[in-house]
């Protein structure tokens, strides 16, 4: 197999990778599509097109959902559930086999850096290992009905699930909806998004190389509005779990409307980070340079707003910029701190915030630029960014930017970061930096998002439920709580004597 230096090579003399698929992924063979259409991914690192990938029609989707209807009614649904763990746990061995590709192909896709996306890749294999555990424990519960009488629950799989992918985070996403579907007994047809196909059709090939029967999991690619939109529409889907803008999600859950389909929307955010003056301040320090600089910000619970207390302000937004000047940026491959954002047109949403931001007078701590690569003067980049002291009302206190730009909102006291954090739209997570334990766990009670994480931002994993309150969306995935939304109770009373 090819290592990650030769992977590399091949990409510095030839501009591509020969192991990148072309066609959807159907029936478990990579498939002609209906019309011989095909469209262009990009190296955001370059800001140049690298490969071309199959863009799909309705009729291509309704090909995927025939063949996972099929096999769940054939060949998944009953499969005994130690069977089906033994696929998982199959398949999270073969993405860490696969561990270079899958990370230099996603980088190269999304643009983030190599370190990054090897640390997707190991948490992908995580996520198939974790619900592999759980095929077997999806227990019913028994009902104290009178004597006469017996009652009992079961969870049934809830059918074939429709996965909406975004470009963020390509294979962690189709992982962490993939795996608990398959464990629960659900077949898979998925959409990867436009800017990232790659990854989602080398993890079904991977997961039919573990053994997984033909038609249990399906990919199709190309645009939102030709493969999107079919999917989410299809009367053959029973489940849709949606990541991506609000824009969208509120398309999909109309569009689910129509047939009553279930749904789980994991959708934008704006994530106050409370640093209290009481606080480790290196911890927090840490803390925020990941929340807000991982990804270039492309993270929908990205740590954007930075509340802090007043007293120790300016004493630490200035060791902030201090370090953000510091942010090596590159092309993702060569593992810089900071690589490009994901596409042209999302450079020139980030810019337009921050134009707009300069013209209402604010205050640009450091950054607030578009760039390029200094190593080739190319690429979708965006210098690092701080705006200080942003009113609570500011577009910038309550928009999602999605990229590397960090808003700093000024707290008189705790009670005052507990106002400003609930100040907002969205309520996807929040992180806490103090060093008061009792002050800690009382903000995590009163703030209202999905996930708290305490002197760790991003603390936790696949074992922790994950998901949004407010227009963040709905629905947990991760956790055993993530397998519930792939799932349907069916409750049995019957008389006995
Ligand atoms: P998007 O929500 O339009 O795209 C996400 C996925 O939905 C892609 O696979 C896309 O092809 C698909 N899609 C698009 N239109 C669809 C439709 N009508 N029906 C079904 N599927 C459809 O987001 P986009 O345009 O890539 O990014 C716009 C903004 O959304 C970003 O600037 C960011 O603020 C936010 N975003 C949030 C993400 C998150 O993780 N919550 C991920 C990606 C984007
Ligand atoms: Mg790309």
């Amino acid at each position: 197999m090819a290592s990650q230096q030769d992977l590399i090579a091949e990409y510095e003399t030839t501009g591509t990778l020969s192991a990148l698929p072309l066609g959807h992924f159907i029936d478990g063979v990579f498939s002609q599509p209906s019309h011989n259409r095909t469209m262009e991914s990009f190296d955001p690192g370059k800001g140049a097109a690298f490969a071309r990938f199959t863009a799909g029609t309705s009729e291509d989707v309704d090909a995927a959902v025939v063949s996972s209807r099929k096999a769940f009614e054939t060949v998944w649904r009953d499969k005994a559930p130690v069977e089906r763990a033994r696929i998982l746990t199959k398949t999270a061995e073969l993405i860490l086999a696969n561990l270079d590709l899958l990370a230099v192909v996603e980088s190269l896709d999304s643009g983030k850096p190599l370190q990054e996306a090897l640390g997707d890749v190991r948490g992908a294999a995580r996520t198939f290992e974790y619900y592999a555990g759980a095929c077997d424990k999806l227990q019913g519960d028994s009902f104290p009905l009178a004597g006469d009488y017996i009652g009992y629950s079961i969870h049934e799989p809830v059918g074939v699930t429709a996965h909406i992918i975004p470009w963020n985070f390509p294979i962690s996403t189709a992982a962490r909806g993939f795996a608990p579907a398959l464990a629960a007994g659900c077949t898979v047809v998925a959409k990867p998004a436009e800017q990232t196909p790659f990854t989602a059709l080398l993890l079904a090939k991977i997961l039919s190389d573990a053994g997984l029967p033909d038609g249990v999991c399906n990919v199709v690619t190309g645009t939102g509005v030709d493969t999107g939109a079919p999917l989410t529409q299809h009367p053959g889907v029973d489940h849709i779990t949606f990541t991506g803008s609000v824009q969208t999600g509120k398309a999909v859950m109309k569009a689910a409307a129509d047939d009553v389909t279930r749904v789980v929307l994991e959708l934008g955010g704006k994530s106050p980070v409370v640093v209290l003056a009481d606080c480790d301040k290196e911890q927090a320090l840490n803390g925020i340079m990941g929340a807000i600089f991982e990804n270039a910000g492309q993270i929908c619970s990205a740590g954007s707003r930075l509340v802090i207390e007043k007293s120790i302000h300016v004493e630490f937004v200035s060791a902030l910029v201090k370090r953000t000047k510091a942010l090596k940026i590159g092309h993702g491959l060569s593992q810089p701190e900071l690589g490009p954002v994901n596409s042209a047109e999302h450079l020139e949403k980030i810019a337009g915030f921050i134009d707009r931001a300069k013209d209402r007078g604010a205050k640009i701590a450091v950054g607030g630029n578009v760039t390029t690569d200094p190593a080739t003067g190319k690429g979708w980049f965006f210098e690092p960014t701080i705006v200080d002291a942003v009113p609570a009302k500011d577009e910038l206190s309550q928009e999602e930017i999605f990229g590397p730009v960090l808003t700093v909102q000024v707290a008189d006291d705790a009670d005052h970061a507990l106002e400003l954090a609930n100040d907002c739209q969205y309520g996807l997570v929040a992180g806490i930096y103090t060093s008061n334990f009792a002050k800690a766990h009382q903000l995590a009670r009163k703030i209202d998002a999905g996930q708290i994480y305490i002197n760790e931002y991003f603390a936790g994993g696949i074992e922790v439920p994950f998901g949004g309150n407010k227009k963040s969306g709905f629905g947990r995935e991760k956790g055993i709580e993530g397998l519930k939304s792939y799932c349907k109770t069916k409750s049995i009373a019957a008389k006995i004597s």
